[in-house]
């Protein structure tokens, strides 16, 4: 793990709501200069307000995340008004509650496009004015169904987990040529966002976070301390890491898990208001601000959970449970011998 240098500039996509207004918010508070990027202009301008008020710089941006050439451009302004990008942080998502028969493909399409595609935009972006420096840090905003994915949300499960694959991918690359720029996934718990009121819905209930659910201010947090640290992934929360460590463990009781809980899990008992607009192909309404509608259940403190240290329990688990072994066996070895040499049965010849 690295200390990263002090972070001037930023650019945090999905900035105009959820997490990535959180995420602006506690970088402008700590006098950052922020592009804000996302397709609500009301939504941007209240997060640049903000982010002022509180000591920071901001720069709204009005650009579709799906749109190459808009993460392109936005990157080269961003640079030209606010100098180097030590950090872009890939956030913006969209996603559809519903079966995957009852999704039309241009769902799947768009879903894929904005939450899997806008972030492989971001990085490319980001990585156009890093390369030629050879410094800076990209954050990749994951969530715990990039390992585990969840019935009803299956374009989105998709593409956290094709962000993930891509991710890894394109960081043996960059260790491939010496880079010494960092990629960091953040996989992130049930986080109170405008996400479960915009959200396309095919339910006749309203979308719900599952619990335990936290404030997208403890979320910004963990980000900070990931453009800080640099780790290779944060799980954010211990509910994160179950879900992940249940997957690698045991795939197949987590698909039953699931089917038996079917939308429960994803629904809460409000009914849905039918027809109601939503942000899958173009901005939501007004300003949605940083809070959903579970203020009340949400937590305001989160761990992020670094898996090296997991991983490093385990590899000293492992080399703990060997030694014992190794020494076990050395022991019945002594005893089965009394103690001396072991003598080998005379061979007795056939005749
Ligand atoms: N909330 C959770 O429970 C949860 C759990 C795990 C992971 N996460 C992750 O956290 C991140 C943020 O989620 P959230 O819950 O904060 O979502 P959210 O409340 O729905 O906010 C999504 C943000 O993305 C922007 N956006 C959507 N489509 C866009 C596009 N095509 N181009 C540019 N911006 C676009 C939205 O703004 P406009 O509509 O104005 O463009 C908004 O600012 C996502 O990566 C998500 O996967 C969330």
């Amino acid at each position: 793990m690295t200390r990263r240098d002090v972070i001037e500039t930023m650019v945090v996509t999905g900035a105009s709501a959820g997490v990535g207004r959180a995420i602006a918010v506690a970088f402008g508070r700590r006098g950052c200069k922020v592009g804000l990027i996302a397709r609500g202009r009301q939504g941007l301008e209240s997060t640049r307000r903000e982010i002022i008020r509180l000591g920071g710089e901001a720069l709204v941006i009005e650009a579709d995340v799906a749109d190459p050439k808009a993460m392109f451009d936005a990157a080269a302004r961003v640079e030209s008004e606010f100098g180097p990008i030590d950090l872009w942080v890939n956030n913006a998502m969209v996603t559809v509650y519903g079966a995957s028969v009852d999704l039309t493909p241009d769902e799947f399409h768009q879903v894929t496009k904005v939450s899997y595609l806008g972030q492989v935009h971001g990085t490319l972006a980001a990585l156009r004015h890093m390369r030629p420096r050879n410094r800076g840090a990209i954050i990749s905003i994951g969530s715990a169904l990039a390992y585990r994915s969840i019935p009803f949300q299956a374009p989105y499960c998709a593409a956290k987990a094709a962000t993930r694959g891509f991710i890894d991918s394109l960081r043996s690359e960059l260790m491939n040529e010496n880079s010494a720029i960092t990629l960091t996934m953040v996989h992130l718990p049930a986080v109170n966002t405008p996400q479960f009121d915009w959200a396309r819905n095919k339910f006749d209930r309203k979308a719900a976070p599952v619990p335990p659910i936290y404030q997208p201010e403890a979320i910004a947090e963990a980000v900070v301390r990931a453009a800080e640290r640099a780790p290779r992934e944060y799980w954010v929360g211990a509910s994160a890491v179950k879900a992940i460590v249940a997957q690698m463990l045991m795939p197949s009781v987590a698909d039953r898990i699931l089917a038996r809980a079917g939308i429960d899990n994803e629904t809460s008992a409000e009914p849905e208001t039918p027809n109601r607009p939503d942000n899958l192909f173009g901005a939501g309404r007004g300003d949605p601000g940083a809070h959903g509608r579970f203020d009340r259940q949400a937590s305001p403190r989160v761990f992020p959970f670094n898996p090296a240290w997991l991983r490093a329990g385990l590899a000293l688990g492992a080399l703990a449970a060997g030694a014992a072994l190794l020494t076990a066996a050395a022991r019945a070895e002594r005893r089965g011998s009394g103690g001396g040499p072991a003598i080998p049965p005379p061979v007795v010849a056939r005749r």
